[in-house]
């Protein structure tokens, strides 16, 4: 298994330790392991000059799979747009091609409390939103700002799909749907926006390639509402760029806590970038006090979906329930009456878990 690791800013490294150690203990001497560590975001521009450094960028081309944790700092917005640390990510994501984006949502039994929405609502909760990632109003051209006649400045984005870039994404979800609820929400702005009109009628023609897939489509403001109101109802959410964006931090809080929230971004091979929702945390980091399920979790994705794994994926998986059973918590999700827990004793006790899993 040959493993870039990028820790990256923030929460980051301290998450990604976590997930690495639980890595080592679960493969153990089943499959060798070369895992390359390399700079990325804040981390990168220290050691190298550039958010995404060309070394890096080399260890991830050449990687099976990366697992990333976290790039940004406060105020990143007023960095030039190629050497924020933020938009390291974008560039990854962009220069190896990582088009599809799983984020599932599942809600962990024994966090249906920790949810501000009512028990009834979230209970059983099982979706996937699957993201376009490499298109849309994140990468449009042109885009920048100018000073009008008038002294005024102005700023501006595009917006833009091409056919095939949501024809590909259609099939994921279409096949993604076949080994779950057989049924795909396609989100978009159609009633207003060109970009989502082509992407409505792109994704009907594909889906009738898959008769036995119920295929619905929703506006994005109607569907932020339904994921609040009925989530249940979804199965497969397929959506562009930025509607994906917004729409899987608000489903990260159906799961309780967005510090659980695992992601997986696909290139056309299995080659896949595996990342926590989360993101860097600042205000918490270095105090060994973030969550580390979300990196754990999408080590688990990187083992199901880069190495074909799913039995270790499917341990990992247990032994995250299983320590949530016993009532280990960080900060984020603890509750009177359970066990509150740093990052790395979190940690430890996932490994302690596998093996019972
Ligand atoms: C995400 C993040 C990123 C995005 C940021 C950090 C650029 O919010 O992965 O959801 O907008 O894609
Ligand atoms: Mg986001």
């Amino acid at each position: 298994m040959k493993i870039a690791v990028l820790p990256g800013d923030g929460i980051g490294p301290e998450v990604t330790t976590e997930a690495v150690k639980v890595l080592k203990a679960i493969v153990g001497n089943q499959a060798p392991l070369e895992l390359t560590q390399a700079a990325i975001g804040q981390a990168g521009t220290d050691e190298a000059g550039d958010p995404l450094p060309q070394a890096t960028l080399e260890i991830a081309r050449k990687a099976e799979a990366i697992l990333f944790g976290a790039a940004g700092v406060p105020g990143d917005e007023s960095i030039a747009y190629m050497m924020r640390p933020g938009a390291s990510l974008l560039r990854l994501r962009k220069d190896l091609g990582l088009f599809a984006n799983f984020r599932p949502a599942l809600t962990f039994p024994e966090l249906v409390d920790a949810s501000t929405l009512k028990r009834e609502v979230i209970e059983g909760l099982d979706l996937l939103i699957l993201r376009e990632l490499t298109g849309d109003i994140y990468f449009g051209e042109p885009r920048g700002e100018r000073v009008t006649p008038s002294g005024e400045r102005q700023a501006f984005n595009t917006m833009v799909y091409s056919e095939s870039e949501v024809e590909r994404i259609a099939h994921v979800a279409f096949r993604a749907a076949r080994g779950r609820q057989r049924k795909v929400c396609s989100v978009d702005k159609a009633n207003v926006l060109e970009t989502s009109k082509l992407w409505r009628d792109v994704v009907a023609r594909v889906g009738k390639e898959y008769p036995d897939i119920e295929l619905t489509h929703m506006f994005v403001d109607a569907a932020a509402m339904v994921l609040m109101r009925a989530p249940k109802q979804f199965d497969v959410i397929v959506t562009g760029n930025i509607f994906g964006d917004i729409l899987s931090d608000a489903a990260a809080m159906l799961t309780g806590s967005i510090g659980m929230l695992p992601s997986a971004s696909m290139a056309h091979d299995r080659k896949g970038l595996y990342e926590p929702v989360h993101g860097t945390a600042p205000d918490i980091a270095g105090k060994n006090i973030a969550n580390p399920l979300a990196a754990i979790l999408s080590m688990g994705m990187m083992l199901r979906h880069s190495f074909d794994r799913p039995d270790l994926a499917d341990r990992v998986h247990r032994a995250v329930g299983r320590v949530l059973s016993e009532g280990f918590r960080t900060a984020d999700i603890f509750q009177p009456g359970t066990r509150k827990v740093g990052t790395r004793e979190m940690g430890d006790a996932v490994v302690a878990a596998l093996h019972h899993s």
